[in-house]
């Protein structure tokens, strides 16, 4: 008699609950949605919405120059697309009661296998730019890569910074410049140099173009302001893909990993591989860690996922170096699949960038929680808790 009586109070509930629904579906202008501690960022259940929410705050040019990709955005599309042709064969009947995402980035004990990708102008989201970040990365218990074109010094990120931090080089036709940017670095602490490799040229954004995008006031390439106006200025004629190109050394060959190997002792990292063979020139050279990138589809359009790239460089390098992913990872399973077809570990570029527009500091705080959780349930929902749990059997072509 029991049951029926209270099976009679759900169905009266239930119906009580759905009128509420409807009453509220009139209501105007519904309050926006709080998340359970109250504030607007606990709302934000996943990295679209931190997305949709940062479009809703940011200037256009600066949302697209942070959104945008290269000529007709195949490559940034197809980085998100090519997620679902991996599919997830998840074990059961596994103990998933005690799971651990702890890992080590090149010797640096971290708390999850993502780390924080290199990016541009940190500023255009935030006002404390990439001091905010690189206090959540801290907090976080991640890793951070300091870009060179950052809107704050090297050394005031680093004097901002709570946790490990890599620093991120273009190699100039100055080689002076870099020279002096790689041992600045050195002298601050960073733990490794990433030259970025798939950046000749600067890859031609169209968003920006139509934006007639340039840098607002009081965003500049901080680093560059010990070295005069001959470097920092942005804001010229032809934007930045003319200044970029001004600057950059297009005649770079593989010597230039040798050349920086001479002037500094910290473990070099190469970013912007997606081929094989130049995988295994990588190790060649002596690097220590690649990623396995095509610059969030900023450079080359029409370009391979890189989460198709990376199982014939993962072959390639058969364990001798360590390998990392990005490009349109926006959820666990996908640092997940990463993790399974062999990398080390995934970086993130938008998605923090993003939770920085929204929220500052908190924000990327907000965006990393997210992804441990999600990685944290997509892990424990595939039969695998730990890192060593996963392997390539867990993944397969869709
Ligand atoms: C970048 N990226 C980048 N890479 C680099 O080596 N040096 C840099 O200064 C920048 N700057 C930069 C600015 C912005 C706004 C974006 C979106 C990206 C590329 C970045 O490190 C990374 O490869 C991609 O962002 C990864 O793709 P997702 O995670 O953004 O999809
Ligand atoms: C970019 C350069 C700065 O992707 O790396 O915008």
């Amino acid at each position: 008699m029991a049951t029926r009586k209270a099976m009679k109070q759900a169905t009266a509930a239930g119906a009580r609950r759905r009128s509420q629904h409807d009453a509220g579906k009139g209501a105007k202008n519904p309050a926006p949605r709080r998340g359970a501690n109250g504030s607007a960022l606990a709302a934000l259940i996943n990295i679209a919405d931190v997305e949709a929410a940062a479009m809703r705050k940011m200037p256009r040019a600066s949302f697209d120059y942070y959104a945008g990709g290269a000529e007709d955005e195949r490559t940034l599309a197809r980085n998100r697309s090519a997620m679902d042709r991996w599919v997830l064969l998840h074990r059961v009947l596994v103990d998933v009661s005690k799971p651990d995402l702890s890992t080590t980035f090149l010797g640096t004990p971290v708390t999850m296998p993502i780390a924080l990708a290199p990016a541009a102008f940190h500023k255009l989201a935030h006002p404390d730019g990439e001091r905010a970040t690189a206090r959540a990365a801290g907090s976080a218990g991640v890793l951070m890569t300091a870009s060179t074109i950052a809107s704050v010094t090297l050394e005031g990120i680093a004097e901002a910074a709570t946790g490990p931090l890599w620093f991120q080089l273009y190699v100039y036709k100055d080689r002076d410049l870099a020279r002096d940017l790689a041992e600045r670095a050195e002298r601050s602490g960073y733990r490794a140099l990433m030259l970025t490799v798939d950046t000749p040229i600067l890859g031609r954004r169209e968003r920006d173009f139509r934006n007639g995008f340039t840098l607002p006031g009081g965003v500049t390439m901080a680093n560059f302001d010990a070295y005069g106006d001959l470097y920092n200025r942005w804001n010229f004629p032809g934007g930045m893909a003319a200044r970029v190109h001004d600057l950059m050394d297009q005649s770079l060959t593989w010597d230039a990993v040798s050349w920086l190997r001479s002037i500094s002792r910290l473990p070099i990292i190469l970013k912007g591989i997606v081929r094989a063979d130049d995988a295994r020139r990588a190790l060649d050279a002596g690097v220590d860690a690649i990623v396995v990138s095509n610059h969030g589809g900023r450079q080359i359009d029409g370009g391979e996922a890189t989460i198709l790239a990376l199982p014939d460089v993962v072959e390639a390098v058969a364990g001798r170096l360590e390998v990392y992913v990005d490009g349109g990872f926006q959820r666990g399973s996908h640092i997940l699949k990463a993790l399974a077809l062999g990398a080390r570990g995934v970086l993130i570029g938008r998605p923090y960038l993003w939770g920085l527009a929204v929220g500052g500091e908190p924000g990327v705080e907000r965006v990393l929680a997210i992804l441990r959780g999600e990685l944290t349930m997509a892990m424990a929902l595939a039969g695998a808790p730990r890192l060593a749990d996963i392997d390539r059997s867990l993944v397969r072509p869709a």
